[in-house]
């Protein structure tokens, strides 16, 4: 079985076994993710697996910005892994996945996501539970409470305006400290700012995307760095009370508007995990922000069976990490034990899951220097 990057020439293959894998797509979805997918094939971000001249499998590799303690860093959001149905349940899936990993790093990634539609496949190939994409469901009358203050402007944004959200999102996200949050590519955000269903406004510190969903608001994304912003936009979304008796909104699982609901009993709230990888350990320490006050000094041992893997010595301190090939004995971690420490799992459940071993005398400085809650706000 050959890997190669897919081209233009196979995409109606590649479509075939999208709806076998899938669904149908109506022939406008179908139009709308060629023209998502083309520029992703002279980037080598999609992966076909062949058998002669046949299509076995694909995956696409998405270029995304995404922040660990409130730093950006590329990451690769590994997306439509499809196997053709003939092809299931001889380890074609695994093979595909092996040649995203090796492809995601020599791109530069030091990190990789995905949300899994089946956890075993990811998990043999180092993916690791990490986060989650926290959908609340809640009425439009306690939106509609949220009464603004100040005067925020707002203008609605369009195509053309990905540069400004993307300067917003590294504003808000980096003064939060958030971990796990994405941003879509300059192109991405170009074709998503075009669809005419979406409401979208912008402030100098925040911004919403919302749309209707049968008779409820769904809200995308709300991201606001002020108190005045963040009353603003969410109370556009509850202006639509008369209507929408519902809303079901993207957030955060500290996330501010929900502190500014007055009344907040039970909650129903989805959670659609993600899964998470480290391809390059010293790039991804060197890329992660810490908290300003945690030390560390501990030698650690990855097995990574796929990339190499190996022993570092890690130093963190003022806010920095990095991680220095060492000798020695230390914390052993298995890739997807230290991906799962990376993204703020706490050392215990490491531990207890046998993700991690050996010395532990590193254990409480490990914790606290990788102590974050991690999240998304998008879905790809
Ligand atoms: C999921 C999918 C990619 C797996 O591909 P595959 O080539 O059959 O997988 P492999 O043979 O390499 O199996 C890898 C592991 O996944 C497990 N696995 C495969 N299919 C599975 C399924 N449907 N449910 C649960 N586990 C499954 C295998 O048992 C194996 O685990 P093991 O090593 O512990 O035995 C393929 O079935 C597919 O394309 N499904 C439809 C689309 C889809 O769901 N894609 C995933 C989107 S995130």
């Amino acid at each position: 079985m050959e890997i190669r990057d897919l081209t233009p020439e196979d995409l109606d293959d590649v479509l075939d076994l999208r709806k076998r894998s899938f669904g149908p797509l109506t022939a406008d979805d179908g139009e709308r993710w060629r023209k998502a997918v083309l520029p992703s094939l002279g980037e080598g971000r999609y992966l076909g697996a062949f058998e002669g001249e046949q299509l076995a499998a694909a995956a696409r590799l998405r270029r995304f910005t995404q922040w660990w303690h409130g730093r950006p860093q590329p990451m690769a959001g590994v997306a439509g892994v499809t196997v053709n149905p003939e092809y299931r349940g001889r380890g074609v899936g695994t093979r595909i996945m092996h040649a995203v990993v090796h492809r995601a790093a020599e791109l530069g990634d030091a990190l990789a996501a995905l949300y899994p539609a089946t956890t075993a496949i990811y998990r043999g190939v180092g993916f690791e539970h990490a986060g989650a994409l926290h959908n609340v469901r809640l009425s439009a009358e306690v939106l509609r409470a949220i009464r603004p203050s100040g005067q925020v402007k707002l203008r609605r944004m369009g195509p053309g305006d990905a540069a400004e959200l993307m300067a917003v999102l590294h504003r808000v996200h980096g003064a939060a400290r958030s971990s796990g949050p994405i941003s879509w590519d300059e192109d991405t955000w170009n074709l998503r700012l075009a669809d005419e269903d979406d409401f979208r406004y912008l402030a100098d510190d925040g911004y919403a995307v919302y749309r209707w969903r049968g008779e409820s608001m769904e809200v995308e994304n709300i991201v606001a760095a002020s108190p005045d912003t963040l009353r603003a936009l969410w109370s556009l979304v509850g202006s639509a009370s008369t209507i929408a008796r519902e809303v079901v909104a993207s957030v955060a699982p500290d996330d501010p508007v929900l502190w500014l609901l007055r009344e907040r009993t039970k909650e129903e709230v989805s959670q659609v995990r993600w899964m998470f990888r480290v391809l390059d350990v010293a790039a991804a320490v060197e890329r992660r922000g810490f908290p300003a006050d945690a030390a560390c000094e501990a030698v650690v041992t990855v097995e990574d069976p796929i990339r190499g893997g190996g022993t570092w010595r890690l130093d963190i301190s003022g806010g920095s990490g990095t991680a220095t090939p060492a000798e020695g004995d230390g914390v052993t971690l298995s890739v997807n034990g230290f991906s799962a420490l990376y993204a703020g799992i706490p050392v215990r459940t490491l531990r207890l899951t046998g993700l991690m071993s050996g010395d532990d005398r590193y254990d409480q400085a490990l914790g606290t220097a990788f102590a974050t809650k991690p999240y998304m706000l998008d879905y790809f």
